[in-house]
């Protein structure tokens, strides 16, 4: 009788301790390595028992058992849509400006899609639950914030990468174009006359584009969220708690002011701690005291999308090497060749190899995810960029000696060996990456905690109006205390001109008196 009672007091505590809050993820981009970030934000969540409800319009990769799935993917017409302007945007250079006109004009549909989103059945079934807090994954969806207005609900944007003009705009903060460089300006600080002017080109046309894109968002939104008691979508955006920034500053740098709802969780993807490795894999490496080199192209690249003849070059110089490789090739059936120092697996735990202290050289194609997983264990790199952000990426860890880039298409055998030498041989980008892993897991909270600390904190008290810069609440005017300026200019110009009116009318009276005796002398 006394063991059932306390088996189910146990029992109930157990139940209550892990009963977290409601809290609900809009995670609509139709992007995956956004969703990585975002779904490592959700895991952390769930695992310390919070009642998580994810939509998405894609199939995540990183999940939970305990974590309420929605995917509400894009119909076939929006899908083929998307691969068509993605088709004509490829070839051609991109940028954020040049990509946020297409978004404005061709590729309206990735807003649309996600506008439809809230009309599904699907989705509105998040209405039936009573939330708690909901987090919001921001990408051109601004308009999604109705459903923390339907739901009366606090909300936090959850954003990938350090906070820009778009971002700062939700919890007034402040962007500092003189200092602080766009990480595509590539300048160092403090910046040249003619790098800081590229850099305010850039900020003036991304703020005239975020105008054109709230006033699209305000139409979708009115038309969506059509009851009376609805704020507005401008209200809404002023009462946002919190922004989640995937940065860490003081490690990646630039230093920049950030206002407190900004909280920073850099690294939330990053197991802290690694998992045991495969068996067959842990007896690899711990049998590699010569060194282990890891090549992977990511899980969006598939081997066969990379050129034969390059192939070939890469096994070429990988088995001449004295390094064991562990190398994620998905057709096991087709190697590129049989070496006794190189070991193929279509799967491998990369999170999982990169801390092993064996690892001592990281091949990949630069993904954002695989730079940032290899700098967190110190592991310097050779990367061979293909598309999208990886070109970036590639040129900004070279910029700061975490590694060595080629370019794929044109990959020598010669370059790549001596590639690979200079990064395993040359200690520099050994102490470089050690040095940045070191600042960056230098922290008072780890992004998890950080993630955890503030979600409770913003459950508490019901929202965080407290830690909101006034400068929310200020027009662009006020904001650059530009009425005072133009009061003192007033003045200035109105004692310039009674100053000059004073001068000229004492002159005046000057010259008649020399004048007039002048003048009697001539007539
Ligand atoms: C957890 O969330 C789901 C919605 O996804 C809801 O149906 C369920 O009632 C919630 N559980 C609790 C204990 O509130
Ligand atoms: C702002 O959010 C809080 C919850 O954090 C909510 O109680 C309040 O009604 C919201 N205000 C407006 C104007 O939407
Ligand atoms: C800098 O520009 C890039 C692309 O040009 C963009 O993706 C990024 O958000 C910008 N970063 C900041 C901090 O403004
Ligand atoms: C590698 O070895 C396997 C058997 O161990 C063999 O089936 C395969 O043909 C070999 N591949 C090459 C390219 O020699």
């Amino acid at each position: 009788m006394f063991a059932a009672c306390s088996a189910i007091l146990w029992l109930l505590a157990v139940v209550s301790s892990t009963q977290g809050a409601n809290i609900l993820g809009l995670y609509s981009a139709l992007s995956p390595s956004h969703l990585i970030i975002h779904m490592s934000t959700a895991k952390a969540l769930a695992e310390a028992g919070h009642n998580v409800t994810v939509v998405t319009m894609m199939q995540p990769k990183v999940m939970h058992k305990d974590i309420h799935l929605i995917v509400v993917p894009v119909t076939q017409e929006q899908a083929d849509a998307m691969e068509n302007q993605m088709a004509s945007m490829a070839g051609s250079r991109n940028d954020i400006i040049t990509t946020m006109y297409l978004l404005l004009n061709g590729l309206d549909v990735m807003i649309t899609s996600q506008a439809d989103l809230l009309k599904d059945p699907r989705f509105q079934r998040v209405f039936e639950t009573k939330f708690d807090l909901m987090i919001f994954g921001c990408f051109f969806n601004d308009f999604q914030l109705g459903v923390a207005a339907k739901l009366k609900v606090p909300v936090i944007v959850d954003w990938m990468i350090p906070t820009n003009t778009m971002i700062d705009q939700f919890v007034a903060n402040p962007t500092e174009v003189s200092y602080v460089p766009n990480e595509s300006t590539f300048a160092t600080t403090p910046m040249s006359f003619f790098k800081r002017a590229e850099n305010l080109v850039k900020d003036v046309i991304l703020k005239y584009l975020t105008i054109r894109f709230n006033y699209k968002f305000n139409r979708i939104y009115n038309e969506i969220f059509t009851d009376k008691d609805m704020p507005t979508l401008s209200d809404m955006k002023k009462n946002i708690s919190l922004v989640f920034v995937g940065s860490h500053l003081i490690s990646d740098g630039p230093i920049r002011p950030l206002v407190p709802a900004i909280i920073e969780i850099g690294g939330i993807q990053v197991k802290e701690e690694p998992d045991p490795l495969p068996q067959d894999i842990a007896e690899i490496l711990d049998s590699s005291s010569q060194g282990a080199i890891f090549l992977s192209f990511g899980s969006n690249t598939k081997s066969y999308m990379v050129k034969p003849e390059i192939v070939a070059i890469i096994f070429k110089v990988l088995s001449g090497l004295k390094e064991n490789v562990i190398w994620k090739w998905e057709d096991l059936e087709n190697t590129p060749g049989n070496a006794s120092n190189i070991f193929y697996r279509d799967w491998l735990p990369q999170d999982d190899i990169l801390p092993h202290p064996n690892t001592k050289l990281f091949i990949s194609h630069a993904g954002k995810n695989s730079v940032t997983e290899s700098l967190y264990h110190a592991v310097p790199m050779v990367v061979l960029p293909i598309f999208g952000d990886q070109p970036l990426n590639a040129a900004l860890l070279v910029n700061s000696g975490y590694g060595v880039s080629l370019d794929l298409q044109t990959l020598t055998e010669d370059a790549f060996r001596k590639a690979i030498n200079e990064v395993l041989e040359n200690d520099k980008y050994t102490l470089a990456v050690r040095k940045f892993s070191a600042l960056y897991r230098d922290r008072p909270l780890t992004p998890k905690q950080s993630v955890l600390f503030w979600v409770d904190y913003v459950l508490r008290h019901r929202g965080a109006p407290n830690l909101q810069s006034p400068a929310m609440h200020m027009g662009f005017i006020e904001l650059h205390n530009l009425d005072i300026y133009a009061l003192v200019l007033t003045i200035l110009i109105l004692l310039v001109l009674l100053s000059q009116r004073a001068v000229k009318f004492l002159l005046g009276k000057l010259v008649r008196k020399v004048k007039a005796p002048a003048g009697k002398k001539k007539q």
